[in-house]
């Protein structure tokens, strides 16, 4: 830190959280600095980024694109590296104050894990090394006195409402859940589902896997998994109800009765901007609401008969270590078969059930034995989900 500036990292700030991370520090000004900005694949947006932010280090992480980035920046004052050993020297970087990760799924885990070690306030979008390493990423941070922080917007919504009591006096949380763009759809309807469809979600705008995520309830499956970790409940006490509106981002309900929910549009530069100037509140760029306009807001419990994932989270939950890696990797997996028009929607929770049929569970888990189940179930999906014969 200088002068009092938060010098801030952005891994992912191509993505759909890097660009309103971006949005957000701009108009925080003054004290907020974008330090440091990542890409895996998309160099052009990197380059612009970094000229129009005049980072002092950028890394793309996929090295095929390490030279073309070098041709856009001839210019550049700062340093370029490449790979995931550059995402994890920026994690780690003593010229670092928040590590802000919204990279896409478990490829975040090691500059995570390395932000943690080195005691900064990470300020966590990508849910999938939650998920994955959970325990070891939370004892991480509490060993080296780094606060974790939710970028995503329910569990930034359970964070503030937790500041109305203490841990012990939670009787349960619940995580809302717009329901996705299948919200009401049969078992049967789902069967029928394109693509197109399942990428226009009704009220957030988001990145492929995530919006994909949650027309299978598979992003609130995560959420479920990440809500355990980062707010060390056990699994009884969290709830999931859907919300279609996506106005109350969450709620926490006390042993005396009391239900404190944190309600504001559908914008995640609320959750980012407060993950960053945490404790304090200032003013942001997020829209305010306005109440008389809103209407009804609904509340229902969730179909976990059509939308099995759900019921599955709770499930890996429970079992713990290597299941939650089969889930997530399993999903990574399939999702990519799906994006590529490869498999069809309900092929994706099947390979994962599949994945966690065929999987032999090992509960205290280290980091390695984490890594290599990943990459079975990576392996297992492709060899089970043969896009030759799944597709019809
Ligand atoms: N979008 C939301 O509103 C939202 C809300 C809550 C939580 N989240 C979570 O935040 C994370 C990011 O979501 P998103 O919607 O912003 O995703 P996105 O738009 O797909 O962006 C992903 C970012 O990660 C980079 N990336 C992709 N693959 C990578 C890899 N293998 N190694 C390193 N970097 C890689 C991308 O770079 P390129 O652009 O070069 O591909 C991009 O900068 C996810 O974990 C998601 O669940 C998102």
């Amino acid at each position: 830190m200088s002068n009092g500036t938060k010098n801030i990292a952005i891994l992912g700030s191509t993505g759909s959280v890097g660009r309103n991370a971006l949005k957000v520090i701009a108009a925080l000004g003054k004290g907020f600095r974008a330090a440091a900005l990542s890409a895996h694949s998309n160099y052009k947006l990197l380059a612009e980024q970094a000229k129009q932010y005049q980072p002092d280090v950028i890394c793309i992480s996929d090295e095929s694109n390490y030279e073309a980035l070098r041709v856009e920046l001839k210019d550049f004052g700062g340093k370029i590296l490449c790979g995931g050993a550059g995402l994890v020297e920026i994690a780690e970087s003593g010229g670092i104050d928040i590590v802000l990760t919204s990279i896409v799924g478990v490829a975040g885990l090691a500059p995570v894990l390395a932000a943690a070690k080195s005691g900064k306030r990470l300020a966590i979008a990508n849910k999938e090394p939650l998920v994955v390493a959970g325990r070891l990423l939370t004892e991480t941070a509490k060993a080296n006195g780094a606060e974790i922080l939710p970028v995503d917007s329910e569990h930034s919504a359970i964070f503030q409402c937790m500041q109305a009591g203490c841990v012990d006096e939670v009787q349960r949380i619940i995580l809302t859940a717009s329901g996705g763009p299948f919200r009401g759809y049969s078992a049967q309807q789902i069967r029928d589902v394109t693509l197109e469809q399942a990428l226009a979600h009704p009220t957030w705008n988001m990145g492929p896997k995530i919006t994909v995520d949650s027309a299978t309830m598979m992003n609130k499956s995560l959420e479920v998994i990440e809500a355990r970790w980062l707010f060390g409940l056990p699994i009884e006490k969290i709830e999931v109800l859907i919300h279609p509106e996506s106005i109350v981002h969450s709620l926490v309900e006390y042993v005396d009765g009391s239900v404190i929910a944190q309600m504001g549009t559908p914008d995640m530069c609320l959750p980012i901007q407060y993950a960053l100037t945490y404790p304090q509140r200032v003013k942001g760029i997020a829209n305010h609401l306005k109440l008389d306009e809103l209407g009804s807001l609904n509340f229902e419990k969730p179909d976990v008969e059509t939308f099995r994932a759900l019921k599955l989270a709770f499930e890996v939950a429970e079992t713990g270590g290597t299941a939650c890696a089969v889930f997530n990797a399993a999903n990574e997996a399939a999702v990519g078969l799906f994006l590529d028009g490869k498999i069809n929607f309900v092929n994706i929770v099947e390979a994962i059930e599949h994945c966690l049929e065929k999987h032999e569970v090992i509960r205290d888990a280290s980091l390695e034995e984490l890594l290599d189940t990943d990459l079975w179930a990576r392996e297992e999906v492709n060899q089970c989900l043969n896009p030759n014969t799944v597709k019809k």
